[in-house]
């Protein structure tokens, strides 16, 4: 029996359970619940993460304390993943006794070890709120492209990176006001200290190839000493003989890992020192997003290996949900929370499809709406449920219930399905969910053909042929008991139902092998599992749709009216070189959320191709054909999705966009003086 501790990536206390995160706790769950099944001694440990800047800021808005606020996020966060069947053994938060103890115990085992310095950084603080700002608390113009309204460390119209104070017309996300700059003492994790440690450990097996990969990258650009402090006023622990100054909430993140199995181990008869401290004893497996790769195979392993305590025995990542090929989007009703799937459809449906498009790889996941419903519908219910609803009923109406006194020669069917046991068993154990998936339904599609040449429902017309029906439908009912038993990691509500209906005390992997005992009494069919309509998954869509938040206040700074920038002498706006454009082409761009690729023509100054962040205001089609105005003589900027030769300008505050175009009469390429 082996010893594991698995666990999913804390959920931010600040935001509500959506699809994509349940990609990862739905993966988590299967993997757990399937070596639960196998036997092993595996724990399941999650905790909400809480700490940070954000959760201050959205507690103070609702007029509540940032206790209060974690506290029902804990309740809602549980409640969804209890819906969606996601059971962990301990649910805890980082915002614990436990957690504190353990982020000084670490925190004060690397600083005595030299792995902690200070060293004095330069940031922005907003006068009025009397705080520092996160990047992401400043909005302003992007100095690469000019997009306004954007965040104060990313553009998200033109994807460049940059420091907050290259911002232009930088504003506190919170009040509006100019921030300033500020120096304040900052300590430092030496992640670098750990660079010969670090370089084996990744490739030690802990890691899938693509991101040993990543981490190769990683070293070769050099590994960067971290910041692990913030400056009051912040939600989090203060760092011991350093009043003001707070871990910064990806320190004690990983950290609430420890503490919820502290908790659990506080409560139950299981040791946390078998866990954390000796690694000859159990298994640690983290599951994470392909975003915070960084976070879990540098700073974590270093931390934990700096302070003493043993390292995990592999890190999982996953890739991200897209939805009908598309990045999960508010406007498009494809932003789904937990709680709107789950007014509309039932959580097994998207268990199995999730399962049934999981690998061990770090790609991105498709929920196609399409072949969702129509994977449930011919997997689950065309050839899971249907094996027992057609033949149940005869063995409970023809034979009282009891199956055949000994079980039939199936022709080796059963012993077929015993058989792949092992296959199935490997493919969940490497996460390979899909493959196991795949094995199962193959199972699924002999056991119908079986059925389908039986024909019980033909039997069942000639009283002279009864036992054959009563034969048929218990080598059915027990190939049907072997696929549930295999999908039981998946299906943990309809396996319920299926163990009450055969009237069996478990579902037991090894027990596959062996047939239901002679003359066994089953219970009525129950309903197992309805089909899967479209229509239910169309008012998901439409109800997410209309659950699209206003603006937050803290996200939200824009004024209508901005304040008139700097002077600039006539020579300076001389120099740039405004044209009327004809648009020839618009055109949608794969990947991004926000751009248009405009073709753009100047008349006998040529073509220009270039992205503008309008695709929130204009449909393509619209566009074709106009005049408007750009900027000519925009040296071209390389972007994530190709070169971008001008600018083309519209009016905006933040809520709509509007293009400029000339007056009747102007043509492509005329000078605008
Ligand atoms: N709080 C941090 C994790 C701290 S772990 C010590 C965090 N929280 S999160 O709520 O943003 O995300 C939780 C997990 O869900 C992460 O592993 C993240 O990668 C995953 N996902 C969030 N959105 C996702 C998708 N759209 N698709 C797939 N997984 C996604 O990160
Ligand atoms: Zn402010």
């Amino acid at each position: 029996m082996r010893r594991i501790l698995v666990t999913s990536a804390l959920p931010y206390a600040n935001g509500h359970i959506h699809l994509g995160h349940l990609v990862e706790y739905i993966q988590t769950d299967i993997w757990v619940r399937y070596h639960k099944l196998r036997g092993n001694d595996c724990i399941y440990i999650c905790a909400d993460d809480t700490h940070g800047t954000p959760v201050m800021i959205r507690a103070q808005n609702e007029g509540i304390s940032p206790d209060a606020l974690v506290a029902r996020m804990h309740d809602e966060h549980l409640t969804d993943f209890k819906g969606f069947h996601i059971q962990f053994d301990n649910y805890y938060s980082t915002n614990s006794d436990e957690n504190r103890q353990l982020a000084e115990e670490i925190y004060l085992k690397l600083r005595e070890a030299g792995h902690i310095e200070t060293a004095t950084v330069r940031q922005a603080y907003c006068p009025k709120d009397e705080m520092f700002l996160p990047d992401r608390f400043i909005r302003g113009t992007c100095p690469s492209c000019g997009a306004l309204d954007q965040y104060g460390d990313s553009c998200e119209v033109c994807s460049a990176t940059y420091s907050p104070v290259d911002l232009k017309e930088a504003a506190c996300a919170l009040c509006g006001t100019l921030p300033v700059e500020r120096d304040s003492e900052h300590y430092f994790f030496k992640l670098k200290d750990f660079e010969p440690f670090l370089k084996k450990w990744t490739r030690s097996g802990t890691l899938q190839d693509e991101m040993a990969n990543k981490l190769d990258e990683w070293f070769e650009s050099g590994l960067r000493n971290w910041d692990i402090s913030r400056d009051g006023p912040y939600f989090g622990f203060e760092i011991p003989d350093a009043p003001g100054k707070f871990f910064y909430v990806w320190l004690d993140a990983p950290i609430g890992y420890m503490a919820s199995t502290l908790d659990l181990c506080n409560r139950t008869e299981r040791n946390f020192d078998t866990y954390w401290r000796q690694s000859n004893e159990s298994e640690i497996y983290h599951f994470i997003g392909k975003d915070i790769v960084y976070f879990h195979t540098l700073f974590w392993p270093a931390m934990l290996e700096g302070s003493g305590f043993r390292t995990p025995t592999a890190v999982f990542a996953h890739g991200f949900l897209t939805v009908d090929g598309q990045k999960m989007s508010k406007s498009r009703g494809t932003f789904i929370n937990a709680r709107t799937y789950l007014e509309h459809l039932k959580p097994e449906y998207l268990r199995y499809y999730y399962a049934a498009k999981l690998t061990s790889k770090v790609d991105d996941l498709d929920l196609s709406l399409d072949d969702f419903v129509q994977r449930v519908n011919s997997d689950l219910v065309g050839k899971v449920v249907n094996l027992a609803s057609r033949t149940a009923g005869f063995i409970k109406k023809k034979f009282s219930g009891a199956l055949c006194d000994h079980y039939p020669d199936d022709g080796g069917l059963l012993a077929e399905f015993a058989a792949a046991g092992e296959e199935i068993g490997q493919h969940y154990e490497n996460r390979d969910f899909s493959r196991a998936m795949f094995t199962i339904m193959r199972l699924a599609d002999k056991a119908n053909q079986f059925v389908e040449q039986q024909a019980p429902w033909v039997l069942a017309k000639d009283p002279d042929k009864a036992e054959q029906l009563q034969e048929s439908c218990t080598i059915a009912l027990n190939l049907f008991r072997a696929l549930i038993t295999y999908l039981q990691p998946v299906l943990p509500e309809v396996s319920e139902k299926v163990i009450e209906f055969l009237n069996v005390d478990a579902l037991a992997w090894n027990a596959v092998a062996t047939p239901l005992p002679g003359g066994h009494q089953i219970n009525k069919f129950k309903h197992l599992m309805n089909r899967l309509d479209r229509k239910g998954v169309d008012k998901m869509v439409e109800s997410s749709k209309q659950a699209l938040p206003t603006p937050k206040k803290a996200q939200a700074p824009s004024s209508t009216v901005e304040p008139i920038g700097d002077e600039i002498t006539i020579d300076a706006f001389s120099a740039v070189d405004l044209r009327v454009a004809r648009i020839v082409k618009a055109q949608h761009v794969e990947g991004a959320d926000k751009l248009l690729q405009l073709q753009l023509d100047l008349g006998e100054l040529g073509q220009r191709s270039v992205f503008a962040g309008i695709k929130s205001s204009y449909k393509p089609e619209d566009l074709e054909g106009r005049l408007t105005v750009m900027v000519a003589n925009l040296k071209p900027r390389k972007m994530k999705f190709g070169l971008s030769e001008g600018m083309v300008l519209a009016a905006g505050n933040g809520k709509g966009l509007h293009l400029l175009s000339p007056d009747s009469g102007a043509e492509p390429g005329m000078k605008i003086r």
